[in-house]
């Protein structure tokens, strides 16, 4: 058994430690925000935090991730109540597919949650990691630049 701390609680999780962190969260966890795309490590659609850090959690063995704290989607919002940067990405209408735009949330979380005041240019930088085959990449930029003015507004 590893014990896991996602968005706030503990779970018990029966799997092979080297089982990939995205498979329990979508099989065992039923977190299905974050998705699968390459399992390569290539694309960021699988992007959580682990530590306030973005992995790919498709080549993040649990194993590694014992007593760490993992944040999905999930434990930024609800649809009732999203965060910040949900709110941003629904007020800017950045989804095409939709497919990417969980992983490009987290990565964007990551960035403003430890440089609140990011710049273009700085926002650009850290999502580049994060692939979009939609092409909305203008949309999700305006998104993440709201979501600092969101943030910022309440730091
Ligand atoms: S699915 Fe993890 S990086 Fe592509
Ligand atoms: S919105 Fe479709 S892959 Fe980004």
């Amino acid at each position: 058994m590893t014990a896991l701390k996602v968005n706030g609680r503990i779970y018990s999780v029966d799997a092979d430690p080297e089982t990939p962190l995205l498979y329990v969260l979508r099989e065992d966890l039923k977190l299905n925000a974050a998705k699968f795309g390459c399992g390569l490590g290539q694309c960021g659609a699988c992007t959580v935090l682990v530590n306030g850090e973005p992995v790919f959690s498709c080549i993040t063995p649990l194993m590694l991730l014992q007593g760490k704290d993992i944040t999905t989607l999930e434990g930024l919002g609800t649809p009732e109540k999203p965060g910040a940067m949900q709110r941003a990405f629904i007020d800017e209408q950045a989804a095409q597919c939709g497919y990417c735009i969980p992983g490009m949330m987290m990565r964007a979380q990551a960035l403003l949650e430890s440089q609140p005041g990011a710049d273009e240019a700085q926002i650009r930088k850290a999502l580049a990691p994060n692939l979009c085959r939609c092409g909305t990449h203008m949309r999700i930029l305006r998104a993440v630049g709201r979501a600092a003015k969101l943030m910022g507004s309440k730091g």
